[in-house]
């Protein structure tokens, strides 16, 4: 149960940011905390994911289904517990994946929610390694580009929860994993935590000679979560029968209009494959990941990085923090405590 004193605190977007979101982009309000009808529960937010497809969808280009409204709840992905629940299939005290949004209580009819064992790993990671971005990483790496032993694995954006799941992935499969990062600390963790035989930082030198120096035989696989130019640049070191698999565009985030395409030649003469993958065709493999990737934490043979901030007036600034490419691991806002 919630006090009887509790508010619904609330976070709002504002205004359409030209460029990248900044503070300013939202707002705050508080209404009463909802009272479950039938078929509905009551749950209290967590943990809130913050994602940056949520600064496409503030801008007026967004998709009408996705595009955020001034006054919309800034939407988002949450690790929720259920607190009172007229539901049949869910009880108080039951922790789920929900999407409460940016807001601390949120009623629900249990559609797209799924229900959380927190005895098999840290909740936060529902939304991380052992959620849809581990799952991307994970089904586009092993599924979809299916390393062989031996093989090169480049990933960009080789530190968030997708290119750190496909990159230890690589390296479990016996793959030879080469990240992309942008900061040279970035590229040290990804060498000493998470194992990449080497990591590129994308803004210190020649982009397209570094790749060329780490990949001395080519590239087989290309997991890309970048876009613009540096899938461009790494599209010109494909190795014969390569396979580049299309996950994010993370140089466009801040853009109304997406950055220029790759050369195909390469493709071409390389008789390599492109595919693009969307978390939603592959959700039927999450208690697989939960297996594999969550035995694979416990054996110390895979790691991730949190980049948490406290409590629910901590999101606009740590959005915009991740939306400048300042964040380091998957950004996380912890709004209540675990056990109240
Ligand atoms: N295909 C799908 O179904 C699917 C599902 C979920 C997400 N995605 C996409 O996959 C990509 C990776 O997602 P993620 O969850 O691992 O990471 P994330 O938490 O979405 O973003 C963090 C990563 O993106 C890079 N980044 C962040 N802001 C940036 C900016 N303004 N400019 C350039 N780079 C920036 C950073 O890498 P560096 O600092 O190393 O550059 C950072 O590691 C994203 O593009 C995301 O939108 C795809």
């Amino acid at each position: 149960m919630h006090d009887a004193g509790d508010r619904n605190h609330r976070i709002l977007f504002t205004l359409r940011p030209a460029g990248t979101p900044v503070p300013e982009s939202f707002g705050a309000d508080t209404t009463a905390v909802p009272t479950p009808g039938p078929g509905q529960f009551l749950s209290r937010t967590l943990y809130l994911s913050l994602d940056p497809l949520y600064g496409k969808a503030m801008r007026a280009s967004a998709d009408e289904a996705v595009r955020l409204n001034p006054g919309d709840v800034m939407s988002g992905e949450t690790v929720s517990q259920v607190l009172e629940s007229r539901h049949p299939d869910y009880r108080a005290g039951e922790y789920v994946v929900a999407r409460n949004g940016w807001q601390q209580f949120a009623l629900s009819s249990g559609q797209g929610v799924r229900r959380l064992d927190p005895n098999r790993a840290p909740i936060s990671t529902a939304l991380g390694v052992l959620g849809l971005p581990g799952l991307v990483g994970y089904t586009g790496l092993i599924y979809m580009a299916e390393p062989r032993p031996g093989q090169t694995v480049l990933v960009s954006d080789a530190t968030g929860p997708i290119g750190c799941t496909a990159g230890q992935a690589a390296r479990i499969v016996g793959a030879r994993a080469v990240g992309i990062a942008a900061s040279a600390e970035k590229c040290e963790y990804a060498v000493s935590q998470l194992g990449f035989a080497a990591c590129i930082h994308d803004h210190a030198g020649d982009l397209g000679a570094d790749i060329h120096t780490a990949c001395p035989e080519g590239v087989d696989v290309y997991f890309d979560n970048s876009g613009g130019e540096v899938l461009a640049k790494a599209m010109q070191f494909l190795a014969p029968n390569a396979r580049v698999i299309l996950c994010g565009m993370s140089e466009a985030y801040n853009m109304d209009v997406s950055p220029p395409g790759p050369s195909l030649e390469t493709v071409l003469t390389s008789r390599a494959i492109l595919r693009g993958i969307v978390v939603q065709d592959h959700l039927h493999r999450l208690p697989e990941l939960e297996k594999v990737a969550g035995s694979w934490i416990r054996a110390g043979l895979f790691r991730y990085r949190e980049d948490i901030t406290e409590g629910l007036a901590s999101a606009p600034e740590a959005f915009c923090r991740l939306m400048r490419g300042e964040s380091f691991g998957k950004v996380l806002v912890r709004v209540a405590p675990e056990h109240l």
